[in-house]
């Protein structure tokens, strides 16, 4: 079993993210953490818990960062609505919130937890993480992995260069990306153009049945009208539920090594995830033409298995339902 702490803004996509989370027999959901993001961090908390109760699932559920490191907050409500996950009914919790602060939760964790095996999974911007790494830096040698939700190599989503997660909080990204820990980076190259709820998947999901196979419907249905109007994809795109489906299915990904950087100041790029992909030492690299000067510690995610992607959506849908039948 793998063991994750899920640190997410729900949020449509984040809703799916716990949906995986949540039935797959290979996860241990240890926690879930919330951070400002697609909303304020009142509405995304209380997301988290209505997605919980309409899953069945109690698990730890900790409030988090209210907003980015340095710069202004910046909200999605154009994707995701007034209530950060409009659309679906959203019942109300069933149980209480964790007393612990994210960034405490994240650290007791992860310090509880033998070294190396505890993944952290970031799907909203990156504030607590990168808090939790700076108020307690030795859980930098002692988590497996981060699987993050962010970045792309080619175009953003909130501007032409850089995708939300990281145009949230480019610091948090920066500390994030530079630490020195194993990280993937699950960019808008697989998760906006490649996983997406199309309609055949849809007719899957709808073939369950029920009040969970409805949930997952109402979210696409209302982030198919939003991402129409402001993107130019065909069906609503599931982001987030991709870092969850690379840990529970790692062949569900192939990634490349890179040196990824956040430009924190480009006037038309800040946000964006600057990928080196290339080692031959001839090339200027980032300040400098020697190799040592690169860092080609970043596994960025290239492509998607989209059957097996859509396999595990469908059968995680399948397995909450007929658990709380
Ligand atoms: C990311 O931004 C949010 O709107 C989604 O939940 C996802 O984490 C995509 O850019
Ligand atoms: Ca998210």
């Amino acid at each position: 079993m793998e063991k994750i702490i899920l640190d997410c803004d729900p949020g449509h996509d984040d809703a799916i993210a716990i949906l995986l989370a949540a039935a797959s027999p290979n996860i241990d959901l240890l926690g879930i953490t919330t951070v400002a993001g697609n909303h304020t961090i009142e509405n995304v908390t209380r997301n988290a818990l209505s997605v919980c109760t309409v899953y069945g699932i109690t698990v730890p559920v900790a409030r988090g960062a209210e907003g980015p490191l340095l710069i202004e907050q910046v909200i999605a409500e154009e994707i995701h609505g007034t209530t950060g996950l409009d659309g679906p009914y959203l019942p109300p919790a069933s149980f209480e919130l964790d007393p612990r602060h994210a960034v405490d939760f994240i650290i007791e964790t992860v310090m509880a937890n033998e070294p190396k095996t505890v993944s952290l999974v970031p799907v909203g911007p990156y504030t607590n993480i990168a808090l939790a790494a700076r108020k307690e830096p030795r859980i930098i040698d002692r988590v497996k992995q981060v699987v993050a939700m962010g970045g792309s190599y080619t175009r953003g989503n909130i501007t032409p260069a850089a995708e939300f997660n990281i145009y949230a909080d480019p610091e948090a990204a920066h500390i994030v990306f530079s630490a020195g820990w194993d990280v993937t980076m699950i960019g808008l190259d697989l998760t906006q153009h490649q996983a997406l709820a199309t309609p055949e998947l849809q007719d899957r999901v709808k073939a369950v049945g029920g009040d969970i196979s409805q949930f997952i419907l109402d979210t696409w249905e209302f982030v198919h009208t939003t991402h129409s109007g402001l993107l130019d994809i065909p069906y609503p795109a599931i982001h987030d539920a991709c870092c969850v489906a690379a840990i529970i299915d790692p062949s569900i990904l192939t990634v490349e090594k890179a040196d990824v950087r956040v430009e924190l100041e480009g006037r038309w790029t800040k946000g964006q995830t600057v990928a080196n992909f290339e080692s031959a030492s001839g090339m200027r690299h980032f300040g400098g033409t020697a190799s040592e000067q690169t860092d080609y510690r970043t596994n960025v995610a290239i492509s998607l298995d989209w059957n097996k992607f859509a396999d595990l959506i469908v059968e995680s849908t399948q397995t909450l339902t007929d658990a709380r039948a």
